[in-house]
């Protein structure tokens, strides 16, 4: 059984201190334990997470890593920065850095090992930007994306990987992919891991779905066989509505 994972991706959204009484009162809920909560905080707000989540069920991670061990690279934050900070997850391959700072699949890979070297689980994005499923291309670009995100890289237990397929055209635009669409690219992206890692390993991987998931649209993509919770952005901002959808995840 694949626990649900609700991540929100903060993005760059708010300062230590905005985080800390974010944090705390989201400790004040009660929280079903049926699905896992995380959030993906800004790289500043990290040892407000640690502070405040240590001991709780509720994990937390950054939202990039350094594709290095360590070294002279300014400005950059490596994975073992994140471990000592008791970071879980860490996303990888975003849409935002796949564009802005043009990073290509092979540079995700080694984030990806670096993490895992780590023991921290990558949240490995990938999916196809609006001109490439209007011309029917969205599977083969995506496990492409995939395959070469992954290239190289062993995670070891199902439980160090998760995927967050995110269609490009729906992050931020409140236009998300029908749950019929999400679950036929989740159930290609785990037939793509079943046959490079085997069918039993494939099982246990969560592939999460991402790109406007709002508390009115979560619980029919959850409700999915393939998907296995979901990567929130907008929706995760306000203790409200992660609420929502912490509660959607069953
Ligand atoms: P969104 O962002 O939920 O605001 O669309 C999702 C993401 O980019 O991870």
């Amino acid at each position: 059984m694949r626990k649900k994972l609700v991540a929100g991706n903060w993005k760059m959204h708010k300062t230590l201190t905005e985080a800390k009484v974010w944090l705390q009162e989201l400790l004040s809920h009660t929280l079903p334990s049926s699905a896992e909560a995380a959030l993906m905080v800004p790289f500043t707000s990290l040892p407000a997470a640690q502070e405040v989540l240590s001991g709780s069920p509720v994990a937390f991670g950054a939202q990039d890593v350094s594709a290095h061990q360590e070294g002279a690279y300014t400005g950059e934050i490596s994975a073992k920065m994140l471990a000592d900070l008791g970071c879980k997850y860490t996303i990888i391959g975003h849409s935002e850095r796949r564009a802005y700072h043009k990073e290509p699949d092979l540079l995700v890979a080694e984030k990806a090992k670096r993490l895992l070297e780590a023991n921290i689980a990558p949240i490995l994005c990938v999916g196809e930007p609006l001109e490439v499923r209007e011309a029917g291309e969205a599977v083969f670009y995506t496990l492409k994306q995939l395959e070469g995100s992954l290239q190289g890289v062993n995670p070891g237990s199902p439980h160090n990987l998760v995927i967050a397929y995110e269609p490009v055209w729906a992050i931020g635009t409140g236009k998300n992919a029908t749950p019929d669409d999400a679950e036929n690219m989740h159930d290609e992206i785990r037939s793509w891991l079943s046959s490079r890692f085997g069918k039993e390993y494939a099982a246990g991987v969560r592939i999460l779905y991402g790109g406007s998931v709002k508390p009115d649209n979560a619980a029919a993509l959850f409700a999915q066989p393939n998907i296995d919770g979901g990567l929130a952005g907008g929706a995760s901002l306000q203790l409200e509505s992660y609420l929502l959808l912490l509660g959607a995840a069953r």
